[in-house]
């Protein structure tokens, strides 16, 4: 890395554990959590761990790591998010974000695993977020009745879990191995645009996926070139940045070929 380079990253990171310590102080002095709050707090916790957050007083107080992927994909979502779905949206933190917007009429989380979706209900009913909702679905059903869960939305974010769609995981073995499928479900459940991170390659992939995904005859489809080329079927694909070392996509969607 060069210099020039060098400097400008780490004072960008600077930066941002900056604002990230001007908001830990703006909690300063705040009342201590509630006593329900307390009880979901020790919820929150434990795989995966870059989605950890605290409540305190009807807010939540994100992790330096969770606060500043918020800040990477809230660049890129519209002046005034309408609607919004997350794909995989674990504790349910982007969903909850999204529903604060005083634009955003309805912010849904969908997740394979129960207890995710029951803790990412518990914290909304907590804050009161009304115009949140978290089913336990996975994205083909809700690509099969979009408008049964309030679709199709302007925004659908997809971080850390089109591996998952993929490959299938421990905790729901559907798998989808074919990107054009995947992509076609996101078409569907996606009015606008879709902010997607993943782990494109295969040597990216998490143990012990890696060494199945290795060993499938599927392995050679499974590089961002090949999800790039599906991908151009219904979306413009931008490259916006990087989270950690995987690419940060914005992905807008073609006004032709609406459905299929
Ligand atoms: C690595 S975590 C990422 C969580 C969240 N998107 C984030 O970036 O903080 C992967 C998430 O995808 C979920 N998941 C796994 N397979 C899924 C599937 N087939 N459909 C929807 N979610 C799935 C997991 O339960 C988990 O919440």
């Amino acid at each position: 890395m060069g210099l020039a380079r060098w400097l400008r990253w780490h004072g960008c990171r600077v930066g941002r554990r900056l604002g990230y310590a001007l908001l830990g102080a703006s909690h300063l002095g705040r009342p201590r959590p509630s006593e329900i709050e307390k009880l979901l707090n020790a919820k929150i916790v434990g795989y995966p761990r870059n989605h950890a957050y605290r409540l305190r007083q009807g807010r939540m107080l994100p992790t330096f790591k969770l606060h500043d992927r918020l800040r990477a994909v809230t660049d890129l979502y519209p002046p005034a998010v309408e609607s919004f779905l997350d794909v995989g949206c674990c504790r349910g933190y982007f969903v909850l974000d999204a529903a604060r917007r005083p634009s955003c009429r309805l912010a849904v989380g969908i997740d394979v695993y129960e207890p995710f979706v029951l803790i990412a209900n518990e914290v909304r009913q907590c804050l009161g977020a009304n115009r949140a909702a978290f089913h336990l679905a996975d994205l083909k059903s809700v690509a099969e009745q979009p408008r049964r869960f309030g679709g199709p939305f302007q925004v659908v974010l997809l971080l850390n879990a089109y591996h998952y769609l993929y490959w299938g995981s421990g905790l729901c073995a559907d798998a989808c191995p074919d990107h054009r499928e995947i992509l076609l479900r996101l078409s569907r459940v996606c009015a606008e645009r879709v902010i997607f991170v993943a782990r494109l390659e295969v040597d990216r992939l998490p143990d012990p996926l890696r060494k199945e995904a290795a060993a499938s005859d599927r392995a050679s489809d499974y590089t961002t070139a090949r999800f790039l080329a599906a991908a151009d079927e219904w979306f413009n694909v931008d490259v916006a940045g990087h989270v950690a070392r995987d690419a940060l996509l914005v992905m807008t969607k073609r006004k032709r070929n609406t459905d299929n």
